[in-house]
């Protein structure tokens, strides 16, 4: 780490408490009470602050991630302790003939940091430990890049496609409430919805018993997703026969953006270690860029994501139309207009950067991603204005963010107005990152 000035050095000391208050000895948690296990994307951030602290540690975080990987390649957004089984049994991931044996995992995926995870720490090694680890993780994160490619973009079209809301991360980002609405709630969801059983409900849900409910989903919102997960489990987590009928199948503009730019990193570790990208992946990730240019609609002059069946774009707006930035691949003028809209008064609130712009209709300052800001959003866009050479954005949104954390703490997230915390306190990935943009 640089030397740092006393104020950043009591955040940083502080940030690593945080840390070591969720680290469970092999993995981290997001969050004490309310997320007792392991998240795919949540880790990748945790071992991105790690790999500035404790190298080994942050190798650890990801090799916990990477034992849980399904024989098929696919790699779960959430690897339960071994304690709880009220959460894993309603994934019940042994329906399926690829999940692990020893452990119990969910059946869907997150966005794929993993590669972002891996060369960061791989920056922190010497030559010889780098490429020993990379060697160790190499086989199995190209099983997790062709997984994604096999059995999510059907039509090798170089998007793949989300089966979930929660594999986007941005749970209830507008696009997906939009997508949710375009569907037929089923009748049981909407009976339930008029009948007075809010309060019932919400007692059983675990989230609002730990968060205010405004600021979670609606409880039919809720009932939809756990029903969709449902039926995810009832066709074993099999892609395709999920796929030949699905509530929800989109190409997520968020996930493909930061799956391209891992794709260009998963190439970096091969080179380093001298193996050959095998010729189907590596034709399918050439696609990709390309692919990402049909998500941009020409109409709305926005990057949106598509309805995989209907080819209808989700035309909600969210932080997620941002984050092609963070592909590296887009051209300069992709480039400027992003930086336009970023720079607009619709994102430019007092703590920026809101998950949605504040003209949105789904706009709330407290409703977890239709609005708060997430410090995980501003480290990619701040990644992705770095490495497009806009030094002196990121480094503006650099400070507001920590400014921001200073002011509120390690919270999940943050009023985007006056920069209250929300959601829970001591969020992991809050404070790894931290230690990432203190050490810039
Ligand atoms: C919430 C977030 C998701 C995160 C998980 C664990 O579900 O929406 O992105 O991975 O919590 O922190």
């Amino acid at each position: 780490m640089k030397i740092l000035k006393k104020e950043d050095q009591d955040l940083l000391e502080r940030a690593k408490a945080v840390l070591q208050q969720n680290d469970r000895g092999t993995y981290t948690v997001p969050a004490n009470d309310l997320y007792p296990h392991q998240w795919l994307w949540d880790s990748c951030f945790i071992a991105i602050g790690l790999a500035h602290i404790d190298t080994t540690r942050a190798k650890q975080e990801i090799m916990h991630l990477l034992q849980a990987q399904w024989s098929n390649g696919m790699i779960p957004n959430i690897v339960f302790n071994h304690r709880d089984t009220k959460d894993s049994a309603l994934w019940d991931s042994k329906v399926s003939p690829n999940a692990p044996i020893d452990f119990a995992t969910s059946g869907i995926t997150q966005p794929p940091l993993l590669a972002e995870a891996i060369t960061r720490i791989g920056t922190k090694l010497e030559p010889t430990e780098r490429r020993s680890f990379y060697h160790a993780v190499y086989p199995k994160l190209l099983a997790y890049h062709q997984w994604l490619y096999r059995e999510r973009d059907p039509h090798h079209e170089g998007l793949v496609v989300l089966i979930h809301p929660w594999e986007s991360g941005m749970d209830n980002s507008p696009p997906w409430i939009e997508a949710m609405y375009a569907n037929r709630i089923p009748w049981w969801i909407r009976l339930i919805n008029w009948l007075p059983l809010d309060g019932a409900i919400n007692f059983l849900r675990n989230d609002t018993r730990h968060v205010d409910r405004h600021e979670r989903i609606s409880t039919m919102q809720a009932l939809v997703y756990y029903h969709v997960m449902q039926r995810l489990r009832r066709k074993e987590y099999d892609s395709n026969r999920i796929l030949l009928r699905s509530h929800f199948a989109i190409q997520d503009v968020a996930f493909n953006s930061i799956l391209i730019r891992a794709n260009h990193l998963l190439r970096m570790i091969a080179k380093e270690i001298r193996r050959d990208i095998p010729e189907t992946l590596d034709k399918q990730m050439s696609k990709a860029s390309e692919a990402l240019e049909s998500l941009f609609d020409e109409t709305r002059r926005h990057y949106l994501s598509k309805q995989f069946v209907t080819e209808k774009s989700l035309i909600e707006p969210s932080v997620a139309s941002l984050l092609p930035l963070y592909s590296g691949v887009l051209t300069e003028e992709r480039i400027e207009l992003i930086i336009k809209e970023l720079t607009s008064k619709p994102y430019t609130t007092r703590y920026p950067v809101p998950t949605a712009p504040v003209t949105s209709p789904y706009f709330s300052r407290e409703r977890y991603w239709q609005g708060p800001t997430w410090i995980n959003i501003n480290w990619l866009l701040i990644n992705g204005l770095e490495q497009a050479g806009h030094d002196q954005l990121a480094s503006d949104l650099r400070d507001k963010t920590l400014a921001l954390i200073r002011k509120s703490g390690f919270s999940e997230y943050f009023d985007p107005h006056t920069g209250d915390a929300r959601g829970v306190d001591n969020f992991s990935w809050t404070a790894a990152l931290t230690i990432d943009l203190l050490s810039r």
